[in-house]
């Protein structure tokens, strides 16, 4: 069995498609669901498919080992960040090495970095009279968006696009090529 953890700080609608679409699987599990936040919706969705969750704040997340512990111990092989807030900490990507994925709703390495996440990224490319956006998925290191890509796949933007439009498109893109990115990498690991 290959093991995910999902990490997520809000509504977890990926998460949710990651769950549904592992969810039977004999080979690959969803284990565990992590959140910053007790008040995420994402964990609601965790407990609707009966996945344990857990709830961890900063003193815990940068200023101990109990998270790595507890993904250590559930033998996790893949993190998966889908909508996660914080800043991954150095010990946690070392004790993980290309084991941390994440999904960024722009082509990076443009409209990425601090403060750009949600609608904030699709408000930039708009204003910046870009004609396609899309979706990146790729492996986290120390900096926020910047580590080695995975996968990219694109979308236009229409005259008259408003944010919420070119969101749902890009939303459209994660929920279906999110699970099949962490299938194939999980694959990947299956003779390691
Ligand atoms: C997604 O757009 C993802 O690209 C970004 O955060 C958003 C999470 O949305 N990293 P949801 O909570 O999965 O609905």
């Amino acid at each position: 069995m290959k093991r995910i953890a999902i990490f997520a700080s809000g509504s977890g609608s990926n998460a949710q498609k990651i769950i549904e679409y592992f969810h039977k699987n004999k080979e690959i599990e969803v284990s565990l669901v992590l959140s910053n936040r007790p008040d995420a919706y994402v964990l609601q969705r965790a407990d609707n498919f009966e996945i344990p969750t857990h709830v961890f704040d900063r003193d815990e997340f940068y200023h101990s080992n109990e998270v790595v512990k507890l993904l250590q111990n559930l033998n996790i092989d893949l993190i998966v960040l889908a909508g996660f807030l914080w800043l991954v900490p150095e010990g946690l990507i070392k004790a993980f090495p290309k084991r941390i994925i994440n999904i960024h709703p722009a082509l990076l390495p443009k409209f990425g970095g601090k403060g750009m996440y949600g609608n904030k990224v699709h408000k930039a490319v708009i204003e910046a009279g870009e004609q396609e956006s899309g979706i990146t998925i790729h492996y986290v290191n120390e900096h926020f968006d910047e580590g080695e890509i995975i996968h990219q796949s694109k979308y236009k933007i229409d005259k008259g696009d408003n944010v919420d439009m070119i969101a749902y498109k890009g939303q459209q893109l994660e929920h279906h090529y999110y699970p099949k990115v962490i299938e194939n990498l999980l694959k990947k690991y299956r003779n390691n």
